[in-house]
This record gives structure tokens, C-alpha cells and sequence, in this order.
């Protein structure tokens, strides 16, 4: 199955408007006619969305700039109304998003995230035709505990609650696991390939084999230009979600084309 990877950079709470705006100006000088046999995606901060859908979209943009998709971080499970500090599907459109990060795992711990939550936020990205990229992954303790499987198999299960077929085609999954999100302690690519072989298993479970075939499960916690080349050459790694080393344009850079030209 030819799956085409998606590299994506979660800025997290980093890079305002004028330090996005920065970044741009260096990635695009640095991807100048050059075409990855990847999707590359980025998720800035909510109030940085603006720039990026200005700069990508602006009537002059390269093809390389045009080929960027915009993500956001989050989205609410509700359309509209009194909900301090939320921001709906909606208005995300209009600044040209087409990924929404959805389930992360410290949205998970800091605010309270439930798999119930993350579903209903699932549904509604897809009312609005956005592509979830659903985040799942145990902690450091459910590892040790032997959990690593009933974790994973829950967080899927619950998540995609009620999800058809259809809008399952234009899901994301991303594995991240929790002990390797900033910690610089990375998964070794046989443990990344083992979970994302079992998250294929459980979708296949529940989607048929076909889905499952098709389905893009994204690596991520503590990717780095020097270990995406190995990640991304495992059968069932299709790209990765970036944190800290997407801060900067030509560590990101150097993600995207290590890891789309695996080595095998
Ligand atoms: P790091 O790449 O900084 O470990 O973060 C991973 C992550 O949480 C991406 O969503």
C-alpha cells in the first residue's frame, strides 16, 4: 500500500505572529523548487493562524508555499456560543485550515481531555470537512504496567465512537508516546513499528483491512533530523508529528527530507 507521509509541525504554545512570519520567510527560501514526495503540514498557534493562511495563500505564493497545509492544535466540540476562550471549526476555515490536531496527549493531562471529548471533537472537526490528526499513546507507568495494548485499543475505540467508514478515510492517527514527547527519549523504531502495527490491527477491527491499509499513522516524541531516516523506513510509520524540532526551519527541513527518503 502506497501511503504518502505527512510530516507535520505541532508549534505547541511557541511562535506568535511575527516569529511565524520568520520561520516562513526561512523554510520557503530553503524549499525554493523542491518538491517532497510528502504532505507537509503546520500547526501554529491559534493567533498565528492568520499569517501563515496569509503568507501561503497570498496571490504571489510559490507552489512549494500553496503545498503547505495549515493545521490547527485544537478545536471545540461545539459550534458556537459561551465557551470562554474556544474557538470552533468554523472559524477555523476561514483561515484556510484543512488538519486539526485533535486529543493531543497534553490536552489529555493539562486540560482534562477525555476520550469522550476528543470523539465529540472528532465529530465535529469532520462536520466541517476538517481532517482530524487524532493523537493516542500511553505513559511511561501504562508501559510498565503491561497496559501498552488495552491503552491504545481504548483511546482508538472511544475516539472514533460513531465514526463512518467515510470520514474514517480522512483520519490521521498519530502514535505519540507520552515518555517521548520533549524528553529527547525517542522510541526505538522496533517499539514505534510494534505500536503502530497493533493501531493498524485494532483499525482493521473495526474499518476492515482496507481502511486499515490505507490509514496514515504518524511517529511522534523527540523526532529529530538524525532519527527520522530510521522511523520513517518502518512499514507501518507514515510520517511524524514534530514538536520541539519543528521550531526551527532547517531542523524541520531536514525531518521532512531524511524521513521521505527512507532509508530501508
Ligand atoms: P517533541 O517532538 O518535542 O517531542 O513533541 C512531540 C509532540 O508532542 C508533537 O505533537
Amino acid at each position: 500500500m502506497n501511503r504518502k507521509p505527512i510530516f507535520a509541525a505541532n508549534w505547541k504554545m511557541n511562535l506568535g505572529p511575527s516569529a511565524t512570519e520568520d520561520f516562513l520567510k526561512s523554510f520557503l527560501s530553503k524549499t525554493q523548487g523542491q518538491a517532497f514526495p510528502a504532505e507537509i503540514v503546520i500547526a501554529p498557534p491559534f493567533v498565528s493562524l492568520a499569517k501563515l493562511a496569509d503568507i501561503l495563500h497570498s496571490p504571489g505564493a510559490s507552489k512549494e508555499a500553496q503545498a503547505i497545509q495549515i493545521a490547527a492544535q485544537n478545536c471545540s466540540q461545539f459550534d458556537s456560543g459561551a465557551y470562554t476562550g474556544e474557538v470552533s471549526v468554523l472559524m477555523l476555515r476561514e483561515f484556510f485550515v484543512h488538519y486539526v490536531i485533535i486529543g493531543h496527549s497534553e490536552r489529555r493531562a493539562i486540560y482534562g481531555e477525555t476520550d469522550a471529548i476528543i470523539n465529540a471533537k472528532i465529530h465535529k472537526a469532520r462536520e466541517a470537512n476538517l481532517k482530524p490528526i487524532f493523537c493516542i499513546g500511553e505513559t511511561l507507568a501504562q508501559r510498565e504496567a503491561g497496559q501498552l495494548e488495552t491503552v491504545l485499543r481504548t483511546q482508538i475505540t472511544e475516539g472514533l465512537k460513531g465514526v463512518s467508514d467515510k470520514d474514517m478515510a480522512e483520519i490521521v492517527i498519530a502514535y505519540e508516546p507520552v515518555w517521548a514527547i520533549g524528553t529527547g527519549v525517542t522510541a526505538t523504531s522496533q517499539q514505534a513499528q510494534d505500536a503502530h502495527a497493533f493501531v493498524r490491527s485494532v483499525v482493521a477491527g473495526l474499518y476492515g483491512a482496507d481502511s486499515a491499509a490505507k490509514l496514515r499513522i504518524q511517529y511522534g516524541g523527540s523526532v529529530k533530523p538524525g532519527n527520522a531516516a530510521e522511523l520513517m523506513a518502518c512499514p507501518d510509520i507514515d510520517g511524524a508529528l514534530i514538536g520541539g524540532a519543528a521550531l526551527e526551519p532547517q531542523s524541520f527541513l531536514e525531518i521532512i527530507r531524511n524521513g521521505s527518503n527512507p532509508v530501508s
